[in-house]
């Protein structure tokens, strides 16, 4: 994260009352395992709309511990979206399953349920679907062909805290569901993640394994407190600590606020760019409400992914963040050679990861700042064409 710039990529919206609930934990000498991580617990739940929440490290460790959950490993296959954040993938791997990858739809960006059908095999165990950008557009879909096969449906909703597609809450589904609250998340914990779900088995084996396997003696507070020394099944140390939760808790009561700041930016990026020849901004289905995470166009017409990066330097030499978001999994060195991927496999998500400009999206940037990145984003791309008809 760029923290240095005037106008940053993102900037976490921390408040005095964030500040007051991680010194109120401090001050109570209880640290991890406590009643901040249950508050956290219940009341992410709630606003999603599920019965089960288990908080976690950070959102791949909740990703990986759904795989463990549902018995992923050796020999399987996992259906996941060659364009999304790594993460999506290497839980997979951590696992020590197969990561099975799906192109992208040009529009969405997010898979196409006939391209996820046409990779299922014998040995497929699971699905992770993403809400790329936090779009769920094709969520419903996926969710059918997770019933029709009885393949559980994984939702990585690391990007989507709070959207919705017609009245389905983000988080709704998939058999389970994982946020992630790194700082250029909707709301942070500085580091932290939360499972959801409906399934109280499921939930309660992620509860056991996030605490090194051990036993859950009484489910009544959330396996934090009540687990015993004795371990049932191998674990991990995913927990998250109280100071974490009790700013995740702070966090969560400006969600709506928060959504409100980040949609009015977004509205006003698409004023001010719809009309800009050569760049793509973002296709959201009316039947959706987006939860903003990032602000990302694409560069359409003559221009290269050099042209793409040289631009991004230049908004960056102006003090203006912006990023690549995200080159395509698949293309990575260590799934390439692993699984023999070649250039042109995925030809959407290799296209699009070529010719993304993640732009500054945060709570507090103002218009005319927003007005001033879009301004230059136009200047750096028309220099960089005169540049190139010289
Ligand atoms: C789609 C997606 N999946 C998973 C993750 C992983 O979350 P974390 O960084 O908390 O492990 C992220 C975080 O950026 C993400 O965007």
């Amino acid at each position: 994260m760029s923290t240095n710039q005037v106008i940053p990529l993102s900037r976490p919206d921390i408040s005095d009352d964030d500040i007051r609930a991680v010194t109120d934990v401090l001050r109570s000498g209880r640290l991890s395992l406590g009643p901040s991580m249950e508050a956290f617990e219940e009341q992410m739940a709630a606003r999603v709309g599920r019965s089960e929440g288990v908080a976690v490290s950070s959102g791949t460790a909740g990703l990986h511990l759904l795989l463990e959950a549902l018995d992923v490993g050796p020999g399987d296959e996992v259906i996941t979206p060659a364009f999304s954040f790594v993460a999506s993938a290497n839980c997979i791997e951590h696992a020590g399953a197969k990561p099975v990858f799906v192109d992208c739809d040009p529009t969405t960006l997010n898979v196409r349920v006939e391209d996820v059908e046409a990779k299922i095999t014998e040995r497929t165990k699971a699905i992770i679907g993403v809400e790329v950008f936090g779009n769920p557009t094709g969520m419903r879909e996926l969710a059918a062909l997770s019933a029709k096969y009885e393949i559980p449906l994984i939702e990585d909703a690391c990007e989507g805290l709070g959207g919705r597609l017609g009245n389905d809450a983000i988080g709704t589904f998939g058999r389970a569901a994982v946020f992630a609250f790194y700082p250029n998340k909707q709301i942070t914990t500085g580091e932290g993640g939360m499972i959801v779900t409906d399934d109280t088995r499921l939930a309660d084996a992620c509860r056991s394994m996030r605490n090194h396997g051990r036993t859950i003696s009484n489910r009544a507070v959330t396996g934090a407190v009540g687990t015993r020394l004795d371990a049932e099944r191998l674990g991990w140390n995913y927990r998250m600590s109280e100071l974490h939760a009790a700013l995740g808790v702070s966090q969560l009561s400006r969600l709506d606020t928060i959504m409100e700041h980040r949609a009015r930016v977004a509205d006003t990026y698409t004023r001010e760019l719809s009309s800009m020849s050569d760049l793509i901004v973002p296709t959201i289905d009316p039947n959706v409400t987006m939860s903003w995470f990032v602000y990302v166009v694409r560069l359409s017409g003559p221009y290269t992914t050099e042209d793409r990066d040289e631009i991004i330097e230049g908004l960056r030499r102006h003090d203006i963040g912006a990023a690549h978001y995200f080159p395509a999994i698949p293309t990575f060195p260590h799934f390439r050679d692993k699984y023999g991927i070649r250039a042109g496999d995925f030809p959407v998500a290799e296209s699009v990861s070529q010719r993304t400009i993640a732009l500054p999206m945060f709570v507090g940037l103002t218009e005319v700042e927003i007005k001033l990145v879009c301004q230059t984003l136009g200047l750096m791309m028309t220099r960089n064409r005169f540049r190139h008809d010289d």
